[in-house]
């Protein structure tokens, strides 16, 4: 019990450090809240033109994912390494240190996958990336990888990890609200575009 509220406590304060903001910030490229969709993460920090801090958005966000389920399974085994996952990509959405007004949390659930089992991971990032090619909007793409990644969970036979990252799929799409009702509305914008109003 205690390395899972260990896991739970440390996934969240790792999921919760705001890469996109933080690096932004660093870099003086303006306040990521008043640029684009006023979103904290790499789709928007790449509407500040700056790919190199886009890239630098996605592998730490993803990364701090990953470091949270491979530390917890390592100090606690499989279940407090599905407890961290969901726990820093909770951290992502809802961080302390911004009022609890967070990210939409796919880069960290694609690093949390890639960790958790590597192949439900890659077909994510597989089905991000073919949709992104196909439609060059974020939004969608992340929303095809969300929903592929519990179903592949399940045909892979891992209840508990269908359970977890279907938990967080869920999150994804209520925090995706406003870019369903863009694409509905078909004006979300692409990759590389201006992206929306704040
Ligand atoms: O990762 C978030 C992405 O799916 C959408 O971002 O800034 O276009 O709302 P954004």
């Amino acid at each position: 019990a205690v390395t899972v509220i260990l896991a739970a406590l440390g996934g969240y304060l790792l999921g919760s450090v705001p890469f996109g903001l933080v690096i932004t910030r660093a870099l003086g490229l303006g306040d990521l809240r008043q640029i684009g969709s006023g979103n904290i993460g790499a789709t928007n920090v790449l509407r500040t033109g700056n790919k190199g801090a886009a890239l630098a958005t996605l592998l730490l966000d993803s990364g701090k994912g990953a470091i949270a389920v491979l530390l917890a399974r390592w100090l606690g085994g499989e279940t407090a390494a599905l407890v961290a996952g969901a726990a820093a990509f909770l951290g992502h959405l809802f961080p302390v240190w911004l009022g609890f007004r967070g990210g939409k949390g796919v880069a960290t659930f694609i690093g949390t996958a890639l960790a958790l089992f590597w192949p439900v991971g890659l077909i994510a990032c597989g089905l991000w990336l073919a949709s992104a090619a196909l439609t060059r909007i974020s939004s969608l793409s992340a929303l095809v990888a969300a929903t592929g990644a519990p179903v592949m969970a399940l045909v892979f036979g891992l209840r508990g990890l269908a359970l977890a990252l279907g938990f967080m799929a869920v999150l994804i799409f209520v925090r995706h609200r406003a870019n369903i009702q863009r694409l509905l509305a078909g004006t979300e914008p692409r990759i590389g575009g201006g992206g929306p109003r704040p």
